[in-house]
């Protein structure tokens, strides 16, 4: 099964729906990042230059099948038409006769954008209707949403079955390579450093980095739980104890494979998350919480990762929104940087902290995807690009 590209369809003069994730964090109305923006330009400036009329649809938050005036997707088109220097049509809505009069209008080159597609609940539940309304207006079927792509909405799945011209975007390309090949062939050594605060949306990812990578480094708030289960004290660090039994088998596990699981070996700790400064230990009082990785544990990973050929990072090593408790953090993404391997960072926090960092241009790749990019490393299927496939 392949799946084919925008380069390979013939887009001149059709209309062409481009689902693209423009979910960004909004502000009273201000786009605050607006990476993902930029990552679907290169996608919607080639189908402007075949001259394919455009109809770009996306969600912006959970408005859970309502509308929301915080997120209509007007600001979104400003900075679009901004970026693009050109006009974008706007629709109040993204299903309807309004749509289907202005998508009959569009003229070659146009770029019409839908109003946010989860006003209408049909598009979280897959409705078979609501996706046949969607497909309604377009000849082809373009997917560059990537970061939505593990979710099986209209969108990305139920509208598709409509179309037998459909591909992939630049980004959605761009994604599957780094995320895909890259780390399903890696150089070795390949390095996998993983933090955040649960273990329970991480474990996927950890048993399937424990087969593929030469060493796995553990930090963030997920650390207690493994350090706890293999008997260290943890104090009144962030814990979660139906995680433990699963913590232990990881532990346990360790013996017949060739990987390498790296736990914190020193850790700053504080009363609580607000406290002003924090304090470097080797173990835990009672009492404390670990907030952050220590020292002799920045060392530890960072060497790691110099050694490193292919690394890919996900999540933070500390509550690094929080001064005292950012350098684990801070420190892992200048070792990323100054690393000279192939370095894939899976979205959400680690992204943000390389943004805070002011390295970002000095990784491979910086996926646009947070809960996507971690369910294609774990290796399962994306219904938005399975659904792509011919
Ligand atoms: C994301 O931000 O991860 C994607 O846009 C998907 O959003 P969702 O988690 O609300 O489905």
């Amino acid at each position: 099964m392949a799946v084919r590209f925008i380069e390979d369809l013939d887009i001149s003069g059709k209309r062409t729906f481009i689902r693209v994730d423009f979910n960004v964090p909004m502000d009273k109305g201000q786009i605050v990042d607006d990476t993902r923006v930029r990552a679907a330009l290169p996608t919607i400036r080639h189908a402007v230059s075949r001259g394919a009329r455009v109809i770009l649809a996306s969600h912006l938050g959970r408005p859970r099948g309502k509308v929301n005036e915080s997120m209509r997707l007007e600001a979104v088109g400003a900075k679009l038409a901004e970026l693009l220097e050109l006009e974008i049509i706007a629709s109040n809505e993204c299903v309807g006769d309004g749509v289907r009069k202005l998508a009959q209008d569009l003229r070659d080159g146009q770029i019409l954008l839908l109003e946010n597609l989860r006003f209408h609940e049909g598009e979280t539940k897959n409705d078979p209707a609501f996706a046949e309304k969607l497909a309604r207006v377009a000849e082809i079927y373009i997917n560059d949403a990537f970061g939505t792509a593990h979710r099986a909405h209209a969108s990305t799945q139920g509208m598709v079955s409509h179309f037998k011209e459909k591909g992939a975007g630049y980004l959605v390309r761009k994604e599957l390579r780094f995320l895909g090949e890259t780390l399903r062939e890696p150089k070795r050594p390949f390095v996998a450093l993983l933090g955040g605060a649960k273990v329970s949306d991480k474990i996927g990812v950890i048993s399937s980095l424990l087969s593929k990578a030469d060493s796995v480094i553990i930090g963030g708030a997920m650390a207690y739980t493994f350090l706890k289960a293999r008997g260290d004290s943890v104090g009144r660090s962030l814990v979660e104890a139906d995680r433990l039994r699963v913590a232990r088998e990881v532990l346990d596990s360790l013996g017949d494979r060739k990987v390498d699981l790296l736990l914190p070996v020193d850790h700053v700790v504080a009363d609580d998350m607000d406290a002003a400064e924090g304090q470097v230990v080797e173990h835990i009082p009672d009492g404390k919480m670990g907030l952050d990785i220590g020292p002799e544990t920045v060392k530890l990973y960072a060497e790691r990762i110099a050694s490193a050929r292919t690394v890919f990072w996900n999540g933070p090593m500390g509550v690094f929104e929080k001064d005292p408790f950012a350098a684990g953090t801070m420190a892992m993404a200048r070792a990323l940087a100054d690393s000279k391997a192939v370095s894939v960072v899976g979205g959400g926090d680690s992204a943000a902290a390389l943004q805070k960092s002011g390295l970002a241009d000095k990784v491979s790749h910086i996926s646009t995807g947070g809960g996507a990019s971690l369910e294609f490393v774990e290796g399962k299927d994306l219904p938005g690009i399975v659904a792509l496939e011919v």
